[in-house]
């Protein structure tokens, strides 16, 4: 397994350009199993979840051209996929299969996914709302089989959370049902807006998407289509939270700065100096920050994904933070590891207490979940003396080129492969 080691007390310059958004290509590769005709996407992150996804797809008969980040799916003659546990637990999207298979094939046959690192991750709103458009689920040796009688049939779905992964498969199924479908309590993610702007491109019928109620008129077929995924918002508030570490000058481009805007109110709550434009942002120097507290919630509120991120920030900020994570029930994997590097921080049940004024210092520690991995690599930035971080096949789920982009900003990071 490679590890990354890195020279701290790095100062970084420059612009990065922030690549396409993980969590919008996952649901978006899938929704072309909908159709019969050809979908061409672009700006697709070069990241191992989605190499994975495609290999997956690949084994089932789905022709698809994958250059760095453009991908051409042609999906007319996939056989019926039962995607295996070993694919299904590294990369939890594979549940997402389901919708589009059911409404596309009438039936589906997926590993459950089992839980992850940061929690048991069920995928009860997923078949419930499944369910509600006519498929019914069994159990079986760890699969999930799901038949639909005739046809889906749209209904009234009233998610009880705003699953991100229930909106998008539910969504997608209810693309080829019969008749309108509502659901009530939708995500509001970016990424599900983008994901409907993509289908709306390949024929489907959708309203309100980013918004909480979607509606969706079903339609007979689809066309070919062509869809630039958007920018990661979460590799952007990444990288401004890098620049605010090192107090260092950096220019985060090419994304829709109105995606970060519970990020962007927080930073500037803390004291950060930044230029914001519709399209980029300018981290500035400026004085220590301050502390805050802060409660994940689901969008627009503040991302579960960006958590850990903050938390090595608020680790050298002035004063005492806290942090409630509501969405995860175990998402602060990241927690022991940054106490490893000199952090001071304690944990009682759901909220994280952090104690600014902390000095960074160099150590070995161990990466858990993809974004317990980066706030690792965040505080190794800072830190006095040099770190070596382990299972960083963690971060390349997520994050393109990681070691070449903190490189091209004037970190000493290298990549030692195991
Ligand atoms: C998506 O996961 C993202 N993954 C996650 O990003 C992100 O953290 C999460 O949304 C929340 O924003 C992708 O888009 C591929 P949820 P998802 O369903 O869809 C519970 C990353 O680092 N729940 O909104 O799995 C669940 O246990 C990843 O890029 C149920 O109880 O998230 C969790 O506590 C990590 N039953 C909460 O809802 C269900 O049927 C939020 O889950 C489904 C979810």
């Amino acid at each position: 397994m490679d590890k990354l080691i890195i020279k701290g007390n790095s100062q970084i310059s420059g612009s990065v350009n922030v690549h396409g958004s993980k969590n919008a290509a996952l649901p978006i590769i899938v929704s072309s199993l909908l159709s019969d005709k050809s979908l061409k996407l672009l700006n697709v992150p070069n990241v191992v979840d989605v190499s994975n996804l495609i290999k997956l797809l690949k084994n089932y008969g789905v022709k698809i051209l994958h250059n760095k980040n453009t991908v051409n799916i042609n999906p007319k003659k996939i056989k019926n996929l039962s995607a295996d546990y070993d694919v299904v637990r590294k990369m939890r999207a594979s549940i997402l299969i389901l919708g589009p298979l059911l409404s596309r094939f009438g039936e589906a046959k997926i590993s459950l996914p089992g839980g992850c690192a940061i929690g048991t991750r069920p995928i009860d709103i997923h078949l419930d709302g499944l369910s509600k458009l006519g498929a019914s689920f069994e159990i079986q040796n760890g699969f999930v089989v799901g038949n639909v009688k005739s046809q889906l049939i749209g209904n009234k779905i009233n998610l009880p959370f705003p699953s991100v992964g229930a909106t998008e498969n539910i969504l997608m199924a209810s693309v080829l049902a019969k008749g309108e479908t509502k659901i009530s309590n939708a995500a509001r993610e970016p990424e599900i807006e983008d994901l409907s702007n993509c289908l709306i491109k390949m024929g489907a019928k959708i309203e309100g998407h980013g918004s909480k109620t979607i509606y969706v008129q079903g339609v007979t077929n689809l066309k070919k289509a062509q869809h630039k995924i958007i920018s990661d918002r979460i590799v952007a508030g990444t990288y401004i939270i890098a620049a605010l570490i090192l107090n260092s000058k950096l220019e985060i481009k090419n994304f829709n700065t109105e995606y970060l805007k519970s990020l962007i109110n927080i930073l500037k709550k803390m004291g950060a100096n930044l230029n914001v434009n519709n399209n980029s942002i300018r981290v500035l120097k400026g004085p220590k920050l301050k502390s805050t507290n802060l409660s994940t919630s689901p969008y627009p509120g503040f991302p579960t994904d960006l958590q850990a991120q903050l938390m090595s920030l608020m680790c050298i900020s002035n004063g005492k933070s806290k942090i409630k994570e509501t969405i995860f029930e175990n998402r602060f994997m990241h927690v022991p590891e940054l106490n490893r590097l000199g952090a001071h921080i304690t944990v009682e049940k759901d909220t994280a207490t952090i104690i600014g004024n902390q000095i960074f210092k160099g150590a070995q520690v161990m990466a858990s979940d993809l974004r317990a991995s980066i706030s690792l690599v965040l505080a190794a930035m800072n830190a006095n003396g040099q770190t070596t971080i382990n299972r960083v096949y963690h971060l390349d789920r997520g994050y393109e080129n990681i070691e070449k982009t903190l490189g091209s900003l004037g970190v000493e990071i290298k990549r030692k492969k195991n």
